[in-house]
């Protein structure tokens, strides 16, 4: 059942609103970035030290299984979220791009040879990008790029010719940070499937504002980064199919990941351990855990709901604002609520750097998707606006002075 839940109550949640820039409300429209983080979250962290704090998997005393025991349990969360068959296919990493340079290096360096080809989009943000250069450089496989159609969606008439039967691995970005296209990756991974390709979604931008169901999108590995979803920094985590981690090798080698080792050699954990060498950054697990039942509690249905007002309000708002580009489909189906834009005669940053002064948080630069903002002509960077469930038209209303502040200062 769907639970009458606001972005106005939802605020609430997240401490940092209590604080004002410069004496102005705080209106944080930098979510692509990282969100904001939900009490529920910060306290799990502290009773985490407070009370529990011990190394996991070594000890055999209280304090170290407690550890243990909430530390596997994020993983199982973890695994509910995106309804994955098993808990050891959930691998806690630092974030999104070790979790892609995990596949890259593990799966990538040691199936892949010349003649072989990876495909992955022109929207990839460069942690979905510069990894898989890496390994076509290594390996002398070929780097294919699916392009754009005219409407940013990716050009999928495009993707079906550089579909061949030398293609091995398909990596896909869940959503766009530049343009918040919502990529059909259910589609891609099936094409990509007669093949026989290894399929991988990147979900940094996906997983924190979509319903996700990895058995459902056919994908052998799910990548998703905890700080973009009301987790804290420094985690993440990879999916994997159980039968293609199994066969793959480890990523870090060292302690914790080994099951025996002799002055011969060494045997592996069982999964997920196996990839999760040394000391894990347990707090990060834990809360990342939490972050998981703070956004069950709303309902990924209800995130869905909430976050398509607010787009549906900044699009109409964003849009009516004379003297900038929107660099995003004038319509609210199929996307989230990414809006790269520049206002005409203004650099990025000095748009940023005024829209702070009115307590207003965006990004701008680069994104970290060159490719794409040269494909898209916004070579010198763009303006972002991006929103998560506890933005109000109220914060958007302010953004959109604030707009036309920049407007009037550099009088364009
Ligand atoms: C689409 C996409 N993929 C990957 C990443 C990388 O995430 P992280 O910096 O947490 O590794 C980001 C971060 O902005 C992103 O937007």
């Amino acid at each position: 059942m769907i639970k009458e839940i606001s972005a106005e109550t939802l605020r609430k949640d997240f401490p940092i609103f209590e604080r004002t820039i410069r004496g102005k409300k705080l209106v944080y429209l930098d979510n692509a970035a990282t969100s904001q983080k939900p009490i529920q979250v910060i306290s799990k962290i502290e009773e985490f030290y407070k009370m529990h704090n011990a190394n996991i998997h070594r000890s055999v005393h209280l304090l170290s299984y407690e550890a243990t025991v909430e530390y596997e349990e994020a993983h199982k969360k973890v695994a509910r979220f995106i309804n994955a068959n098993s808990w050891q296919e959930i691998i806690f990493v630092r974030n999104a791009t070790e979790g892609i340079n995990l596949i890259a290096y593990s799966l990538g360096l040691n199936r892949l040879k010349e003649g072989d080809e990876i495909i992955i989009a022109i929207s990839e943000h460069h942690s979905n990008l510069v990894p898989w250069q890496f390994v076509a450089r290594k390996t002398g496989a070929k780097l294919k790029y699916i392009d754009i159609n005219d409407d940013y969606t990716l050009s999928i008439d495009n993707y079906k010719k550089l579909l061949t039967e030398r293609t091995k691995i398909v990596s896909v970005g869940h959503a766009s940070n530049i343009t918040g296209i919502i990529n059909p990756v259910k589609e891609i991974v099936s094409l990509a499937k007669e093949v026989g390709a290894i399929t991988i979604v990147d979900g940094a931008q996906g997983l924190p504002h979509l319903k996700v169901d990895v058995q459902d999108i056919g994908c052998d590995f799910y990548v998703g980064t905890g700080h973009k979803m009301c987790g804290p920094t420094g985690i993440g985590f990879v999916y994997g199919k159980k039968e293609i981690l199994e066969e793959m090798e480890p990523f870090l080698y060292g302690g914790d990941m080994i099951d025996t080792v002799t002055t011969e050699g060494s045997t592996w954990n069982e999964l997920p351990w196996k990839f999760e060498a040394g000391t894990a950054n347990i707090a990060g697990g834990i809360g990342l855990g939490a972050a998981v039942d703070y956004l069950s509690s709303i309902g990924m249905e209800n995130v869905e709901k909430i976050e398509r007002e607010i787009t549906a309000y900044a699009l109409e708002r964003l849009s009516s604002i004379k003297g900038i580009k929107l660099f995003t489909p004038n319509k609210v189906e199929g996307r989230l609520g990414v809006f790269s834009f520049v206002v005409d005669g203004v650099h990025p940053h000095d748009v940023a750097y005024i829209l702070d002064r009115e307590g207003v948080a965006i990004r701008s630069g680069h994104h970290c998707a060159q490719p794409l903002l040269n494909r898209i002509g916004a070579d010198s960077g763009t303006a972002r606006i991006s929103t998560y469930i506890y933005n109000t038209k109220e914060d958007i209303d302010i953004a959109v002075e604030a707009i036309e502040k920049v407007k009037s200062v550099f009088k364009v």
